[in-house]
Parts: C-alpha cells; sequence; structure tokens
C-alpha cells in the first residue's frame, strides 16, 4: 500500500570553540580560512532532537522547528538534501512490505521536526546542533552508507560548527585544501572519556536572539578586518597544535589559556571589523574580568571562558570541586532578579535560577 510512513529520530549535543572558526574562503560551500577545535557537549543537554519522516502521500519536503514551519527553501537545506540523495541506497523492510529503491530516493519527500532544548541563534551554536542532527538522522532514514567524516563534509555545507558535532569529545575542523571542499572534515582529537574531569558551566547572560548573523559577520570581517588576516595565517596554525597537544596531555593550564586568548581574539577581530561587531555584552565583560581574576589569584587557570557569536559564557572548570565555587561565584556576583540579564545556568542536565 502507500500509506507507509517511514521514520527516523536522532538527538545530536551542540559543541562549542575552543580554537575558533570565523570567515570563509567559499561561502558556496562553506570553506573556511583556519582549523577550528571544539569541545561537544555531553547528549541530553544543550541539543537537537530531530524526527525525519518519508512517505508517498508527502508531496513537498517540509521542515518544522521548534513547532513552526520555515522555509526549506534555503541553499543550505537544499546543499544537504541533495548530497544525502544522491548518496541514498536501497532499503527493504520485508515485514511492512515496504521496498525504495535508490531511484525512489530522488522522487520521494521528506518531513523535518526538529527542537532544541536551548534558545536558537543566541549564539549557543544552536544551528551546529541542528544541522549535524539533520544530516545524521536523514542520513540514517535514506539508508546512506557513507562514514562520519563524509557526513561531516555535509553537515559543514548546512552550517560549518555542525561539521564538528558528529562527534562526541573534541574535535577538529580541518580546512582544507581542495576547492570542492572534499578534504574540508572533521576529526575527532579525543573522545569523551579522555578529559571527563571537566565541567562545562553555560551562563546564560541573554537568551535573545543576536543581532549579527554569523553568516553576514564573517563576510564583512573577512572583507574589511585586516586583523582577520594575521590571526589566520599567523595565530591560528600554532595554536591548534598547541591546543592539541594540551588537550591530549590534559594540561588544563594551557588549555584555559589558549582558550581564552582564542576568546577574546575572535572578539577582537569582530570589533576590527566595519561596521564593528559587538557580541558580547557588559554582563560578558564582567564575568572575564571576574574569572582572569580569579585564575590570577590562585597562580594558575581554574576556569577557562569562551564566547560565541552572543553575550552568553561558557566556562570551562578544570574539576567538580571548581565547578561548585565557580557557581557560588557567579550566584554571589550576579544575583538574579526578575529583570536579570543573567538569569539562568545550565549546569549539565539541571538548570539552576531560572
Ligand atoms: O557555523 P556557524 O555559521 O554558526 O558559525 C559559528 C561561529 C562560532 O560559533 C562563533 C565559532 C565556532 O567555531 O563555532
Amino acid at each position: 500500500g502507500e500509506k507507509w510512513v517511514l521514520s527516523v529520530t536522532a538527538q545530536t549535543p551542540t559543541n562549542i570553540a575552543v580554537i575558533k572558526y570565523w570567515g570563509k574562503r567559499d561561502e558556496e560551500l562553506i570553506l573556511p580560512i583556519n582549523d577550528s577545535i571544539s569541545v561537544t557537549l555531553d547528549p541530553g543537554h544543550l541539543c537537537t532532537t530531530t524526527s525525519v519522516a518519508v512517505s508517498p502521500s508527502f508531496t513537498h519536503d517540509r521542515i518544522w522547528l521548534n513547532g513552526k514551519e520555515v522555509s526549506l527553501s534555503g541553499g543550505r537545506f537544499q546543499n544537504c538534501l541533495r548530497e544525502l540523495r544522491s548518496r541514498a541506497t536501497d532499503f527493504e523492510d520485508e515485514k511492512r512490505g515496504i521496498k525504495i529503491t535508490k531511484k525512489d530516493w530522488e522522487k520521494l519527500r521528506v518531513h523535518i521536526v526538529s527542537y532544541n532544548n536551548f534558545p536558537t541563534a543566541a549564539g549557543l551554536a544552536s544551528s551546529a546542533a541542528g544541522l549535524a542532527c539533520l544530516v545524521f538522522s536523514l542520513a540514517k532514514l535514506m539508508n546512506v552508507k557513507e562514514d562520519y567524516s563524509k557526513l561531516s563534509a555535509i553537515a559543514r555545507q548546512g552550517s560549518g560548527s555542525a561539521c564538528r558535532s558528529l562527534y562526541g569529545g573534541f574535535v577538529k575542523w580541518i580546512m582544507g585544501k581542495e576547492d570542492n571542499g572534499s578534504d574540508s572534515i572533521a576529526v575527532q582529537l579525543a573522545d569523551e572519556k579522555h578529559w571527563d574531569d571537566l565541567v562545562i558551566i553555560i551562563a546564560v547572560v541573554s537568551s535573545k536572539q543576536k543581532e549579527t548573523s554569523s553568516t553576514s559577520g564573517m563576510r564583512d570581517t573577512v572583507e574589511t578586518s585586516a586583523l582577520i588576516k594575521h590571526r589566520a595565517k599567523e595565530v591560528v596554525p600554532k595554536r591548534i597544535k598547541e591546543m592539541e597537544e594540551a588537550i591530549a596531555k590534559r594540561d588544563f593550564p594551557s588549555f584555559a589559556r589558549l582558550a581564552c586568548a582564542d576568546s577574546n581574539q575572535f572578539h577582537a577581530v569582530c570589533l576590527d571589523t566595519l561596521p564593528p561587531i559587538f557580541y558580547m555584552n557588559d554582563t560578558s565583560h564582567r564575568i572575564i574580568s571576574c574569572v582572569e581574576k580569579w585564575n590570577r589569584h590562585e597562580g594558575s587557570p581554574q576556569v577557562a571562558y569562551t564566547f560565541d557569536a552572543g553575550p552568553n559564557a561558557v566556562l570551562i572548570s578544570k574539576d567538580r570541586k571548581t565547578a561548585t565555587l565557580l557557581l557560588q561565584r557567579l550566584l554571589f556576583q550576579f544575583p538574579p532578579q526578575s529583570d536579570a540579564d543573567l538569569n539562568s545556568y545550565v549546569i549539565g542536565d539541571k538548570t539552576v535560577l531560572k
């Protein structure tokens, strides 16, 4: 019969860059101007859940994000869909009498339903989890038999940072050399068990949507900033090597110094853009001062901070005990108020102070 629906559900956590990706050398294929390194959060915390379904009764490709239907006409979704459809393979479920050939996949339409359990587009890398999850679940549905590195190259074409969310633990996105992007892929540097002392606390400074999208921000930066050239050529290659070493050795002081310096340089590059881009606000700056003071007082880094395209602080503490102290400090220095700028801390699976 033609009444069947075939579906797959997947969950993908977001990732936070500790060496940032900022700037494309190819906007269509999403090829970056430097390598980047990220940590993937534990599944279940900041993640996207996506269900994809296919049925002969569907007449159009459709997508619902957080309960609202949005247009699928954007080039990026279409690029991912096209790449996946071209790699779909035969599927058969004898019990249900479903048989889909490679050719059928070209004609069958899909429905996609996706939820984020955290603020969308507030600089918490929502697109990273979202596009990675979309590509992963569609690949499963369409019986795509490519390895993760190939899937990462497809997710990359949806959102650059998404390519790093297909793996857990520490992940490097290699910028690659090819013009067609075939070698611009993500690789896992270490799995999630490698350094599980680290505790990541996200201080949600504001859950408002960011004013400058990463796409237009990056474009402006690449076109107008002199600092970005220096960063991509002279600074990041060296930092990538040092960061890989710090991760391999679980060397927290080096890890923290590199992550903080790289976050600060990313925001300096934003300020060096015309028109200047301000992602951090006063609260973000106060959090940085607070962590810097603490680290200096202790004589070695206890906590690292990093900020993406928004004011929210991602704080990485060296162990659980330090994380507890960090929370106490945050609560003391940024007391919750009903109209507070900073109104929730996400700690693992618990959100306190909402
Ligand atoms: O993948 P995009 O277009 O959302 O860009 C992400 C850029 C940063 O989050 C600021 C840095 C990064 O490497 O994730």
